[in-house]
């Protein structure tokens, strides 16, 4: 083992507990959960999570969780000022939008403040997400995780029993090594890593040719170095910070084109 491996498992047996301290547990009525992850920030998970939420959400009962509790997306990219209503006062209802069941952090809080909380008040608000929401009868749901190897995404792969982890990566070594980096922390919580996608692969040019403008083959260098597929590696596009800025999520328009071509097959995969 090479020492920056050694210094990483180190470093990871520091923060996470012994399997034999943790029983993962599953949320009730809910099929299928999937972590949408890279440690490196920026790389697009939040994006490709609303987008494979979105097409799942055209054929099941899809949710969407924003586990990014200092840096929700959810809210933005689906266009929600509404916050959750409670029948109960116990649990909170997630707010429907193109077809898909939505709790974040952002719905809760003003969007002008700053999180200052702690992590135990983190662990806290990712308990409720998991036990005191309706999440009622979901064929999938999926988790935006935040940037990094932090208490969110230690608390969820100790405590819940994460079906699958997709790792978002940009083609370039930084970006590679920190995705290796979250691929480690899986591994060590036992939550199995189903594949890897490529984010801003290539641009497009005018001749409809591609031009890689970062660095080449970094989704495929994770595929192989870790032996798991390579769901699809999507072009770096104006449409997609547009839809963002925009609060619609691309698959909700219904232009085909290579974009929304890749994620429907990602979707496919991943069904
Ligand atoms: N393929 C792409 N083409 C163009 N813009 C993109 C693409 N993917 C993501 N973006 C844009 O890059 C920005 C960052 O994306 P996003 O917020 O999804 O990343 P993230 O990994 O979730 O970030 P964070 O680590 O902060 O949670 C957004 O403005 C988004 O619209
Ligand atoms: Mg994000």
């Amino acid at each position: 083992m090479d020492a920056k491996k050694a210094n990483l498992n180190k470093d990871f047996r520091d923060r996470i507990s012994p399997s034999s301290q943790f029983v993962k547990k599953r949320i009730p009525n809910v099929k299928k959960i999937i972590a949408i992850s890279s440690a490196k920030g920026g790389v697009g998970k939040s994006t490709i999570a609303a987008n494979i939420a979105v097409e799942l959400g055209k054929n099941f009962n899809v949710g969407l969780l924003d586990a990014d509790i200092y840096g929700p997306s959810i809210p933005q990219l689906f266009g929600v000022k509404e916050k959750p209503t409670t029948d109960d006062g116990k649990k909170l209802n997630p707010i429907i939008k193109y077809n898909v069941y939505l709790m974040s952090i952002g719905f809760l809080v003003d969007d002008k403040s700053p999180m200052v909380w702690r992590g135990p008040m983190v662990i806290s608000a990712i308990k409720t997400f998991v036990n005191n929401v309706n999440w009622t009868n979901l064929d999938y749901l999926i988790i935006d995780m935040p940037p990094g190897t932090g208490d969110a995404l230690i608390t969820f792969s100790q405590e819940l029993e994460i079906d699958g982890a997709i790792i978002i990566t940009t083609p370039q070594k930084l970006s590679v090594n920190d995705a290796t980096r979250g691929i480690e922390m899986f591994k060590k919580t036992k939550v199995p890593v189903i594949g890897v996608i490529e984010n801003m692969s290539y641009l497009i040019d005018n001749n409809n040719n591609k031009k890689f403008i970062f660095s080449k083959g970094g989704g495929d260098t994770i595929a192989k170095s870790q032996n798991i597929e390579l769901l699809g590696q999507i072009p770096i596009h104006q449409s997609i910070s547009a839809s963002s800025d925009n609060e619609v999520p691309l698959m909700h328009s219904m232009n085909e084109d290579i974009i929304t071509n890749e994620i429907k097959n990602i979707a496919l995969k991943i069904k």
